[in-house]
């Protein structure tokens, strides 16, 4: 067990060492939505962080701390709180039960719920401006497209569900609208420049890339 680590740990430090010469090799990383957020919440870009923020999928964790879950959790004769339990868990949160390496830095938090990768995918490499403004470059680094493939949702609604009804199921084109952030039309293609334009009016200078790692 201990070798095995060990083997681990050093195959890891290669894969660092060597680069991402294949980005395949190295998988994706999670980085979370506080990252997503320091452009995602500009109003110029639609404040996607925002609209995420207020709705269920960032409360995901919080619901399972209910007495609905809790009545779940004992129907199911779960040995921990709904909240500790991977049979919850794994739906209500990102990231759970992935390894450390699934991640740039520490695992996500439950607390914060399901985040923006559990449906646009891991952003450790598309989340650059310049490569979030050109949609195949994005997805070549690892971007999904939920607004166009609903198995992304389907993977946890779903009737393994323990609140799944059966009669309504999930309708994908009607559920998507529920929670719609959309980047505002006369911005789509465009962020770069209009930010530009909109920092020159007030006077400030340069591209502030502290926003980029
Ligand atoms: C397969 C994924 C999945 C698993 C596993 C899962 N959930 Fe959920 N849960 C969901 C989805 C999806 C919803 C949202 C239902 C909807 O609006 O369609 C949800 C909603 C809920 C809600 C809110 C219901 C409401 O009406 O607002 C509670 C409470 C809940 N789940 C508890 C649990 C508990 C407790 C467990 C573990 C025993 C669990 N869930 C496991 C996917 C899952
Ligand atoms: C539960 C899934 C889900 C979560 C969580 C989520 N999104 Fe989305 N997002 C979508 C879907 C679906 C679309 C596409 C909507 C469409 O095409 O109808 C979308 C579209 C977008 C768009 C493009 C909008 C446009 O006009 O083209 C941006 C930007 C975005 N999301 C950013 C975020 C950020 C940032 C977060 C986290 C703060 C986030 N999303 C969280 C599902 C999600
Ligand atoms: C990682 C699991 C997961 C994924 C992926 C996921 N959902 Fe959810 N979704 C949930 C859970 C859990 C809830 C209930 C949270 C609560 O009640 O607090 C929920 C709630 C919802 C709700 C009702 C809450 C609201 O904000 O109005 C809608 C609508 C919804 N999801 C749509 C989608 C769509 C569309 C997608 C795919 C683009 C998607 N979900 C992907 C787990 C997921
Ligand atoms: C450094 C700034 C920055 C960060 C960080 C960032 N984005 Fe973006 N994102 C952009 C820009 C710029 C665009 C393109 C806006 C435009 O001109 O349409 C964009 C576009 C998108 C789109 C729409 C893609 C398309 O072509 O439809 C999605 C979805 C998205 N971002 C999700 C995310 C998620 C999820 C994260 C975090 C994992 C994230 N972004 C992090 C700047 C950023």
């Amino acid at each position: 067990m201990r070798c095995g680590i060990v083997s681990m740990v050093a195959g890891f430090a290669l894969v660092l060492l060597m680069g991402s010469v294949d980005s395949s090799a190295a998988e994706h990383q999670y980085i979370g939505a506080a990252k997503c957020k320091t452009c995602h919440k500009k109003e110029l870009m639609g404040n996607q962080y925002g609209e995420w923020e207020k709705g269920k999928h960032a409360e995901a964790f919080e619901v399972l701390k209910s007495d609905d879950a809790a009545k779940i959790a004992k129907e199911k004769g779960l040995s921990a709180p709904a909240y500790e339990s991977d049979e919850c868990l794994k739906c209500h949160m990102t990231g759970h039960g992935l390894p450390a390496t699934a991640f740039k830095k520490k695992p996500l938090k439950a607390k914060d719920g399901i985040q923006c990768e559990s449906c646009h995918g891991p952003g450790s490499d598309y989340k650059k401006k310049k490569t979030m403004s050109d949609r195949d470059k994005s997805i070549a680094a690892g971007m999904w497209e939920p607004g166009k493939d609903e198995k992304i949702c389907q993977k946890c609604h779903n009737d393994e569900s323990p609140t799944w009804d059966v009669a309504k199921g999930f309708d994908y084109e009607e559920r998507k609208k529920e929670i719609a952030h959309p980047i505002p039309e006369d911005v789509k293609g465009n962020y770069i420049a209009m930010e530009k334009k909109l920092k020159a009016e007030k006077g400030e200078s340069g591209d502030d890339d502290e926003e980029e790692e």
